[in-house]
């Protein structure tokens, strides 16, 4: 049975809420396996994944393609799909007829969308057509280039004020949860005891009722690099290129396939094919499929 919003709505309060990015198949399935109970298919997936320098590439299309992989590997985990830059901010209507979208062609849960007060009656509009909006305050990404880079929000006591606003305004709108993303962990605490839903936070301190992590920092699978709000839990990276290392090395040495790797001709028909190259003065026959 597929974890619920209700599920995830009833944990504030009583037990923190694990949530990881995913965007494939066979890591759904692995976070799957984990019983991390909510998967968001990120629009990080256009930097950790794409290989972009910001999320702002992505398109509509490609989430749709990521989230549908994820709902094949994950049959466990609620799915969350993120609404891409200029997917949601033109009009209403187009918002949400694009969360329409994200809900009809991939079969997630609900979809997030990044923005407070001035969102809130996109959000509205949204959860009245039976879609749930998970929100996204603090540093949102897709806006990094009034931000001036990647930076820590709500510092001063206007932009703190603002970020409260904008939790409650969530709230009221209809959201299910709230994404808390580079925020001073006393005021995540503050939003967090202020509103009923959930928080779930990323660079946001202990005190949220979630966190959420990209895959690819606490799996190291980016080098070296590690933001100031992750942590690693493992180091598949370096797993991986020693695997290859050693992939690349058998190939080379001959160690690698072996028999056991192989199928096997009968040997009469082995001995036929010799017979007729023998007899034959012509090329040698093509043995490779029609
Ligand atoms: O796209 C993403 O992965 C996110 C998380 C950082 C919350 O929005």
């Amino acid at each position: 049975m597929r974890v619920t919003i209700n599920q995830i709505m009833a944990m504030k309060g009583s037990e923190p809420i694990v949530m990881i990015t995913a965007y494939d198949y066979s890591m759904a399935a692995l976070v799957d396996a984990a019983g991390i109970p909510m998967i968001l298919v990120g629009d990080s997936m256009g930097m950790v994944v794409l290989g972009y320098d910001s999320t702002l590439p992505v398109t509509l299309e490609d989430v749709i393609h990521h989230t549908k992989a994820v709902m094949r590997g994950a049959k466990n985990a609620l799915v969350v799909a993120d609404m891409p830059f200029m997917s949601f901010q033109v009009s209403i209507e187009e918002a949400v007829r694009n969360a329409g979208r994200l809900m009809k062609e991939t079969g997630c849960q609900a979809v997030k969308l990044e923005g407070g007060e001035m969102m809130a009656d996109t959000v509205a509009a949204i959860v009245r057509c039976g879609i749930p909006v998970m929100g996204h305050i603090g540093l949102t990404p897709q806006s990094v280039n009034v931000f001036g880079g990647f930076r820590v929000q709500g510092k001063t006591e206007d932009s703190a004020a603002q970020l409260i606003r904008d939790a409650q305004a969530l709230e009221e709108a209809g959201a299910f949860a709230i994404v808390l993303e580079l925020v001073p962990q006393e005021l995540a605490g503050f939003i967090t005891e202020r509103i009923g839903i959930p928080t779930i936070g990323i660079g946001a301190g202990p005190q949220c009722d979630g966190q959420v992590q990209v895959l690819h920092d606490m799996l190291g699978l980016l080098g070296e690099y590690l933001p100031r709000h992750a942590k690693r839990f493992g180091e598949i990276g370096t797993a991986i290129t020693e695997a290859l290392t050693a992939y690349a090395a058998a190939v080379r040495d001959r160690s690698f396939p072996t028999a056991k790797h192989s199928s096997k001709l009968d040997p009469k028909v082995l001995a036929r094919l010799k017979a007729a190259d023998a007899d034959d003065d012509g090329p040698t026959p093509n043995l490779s499929p029609a």
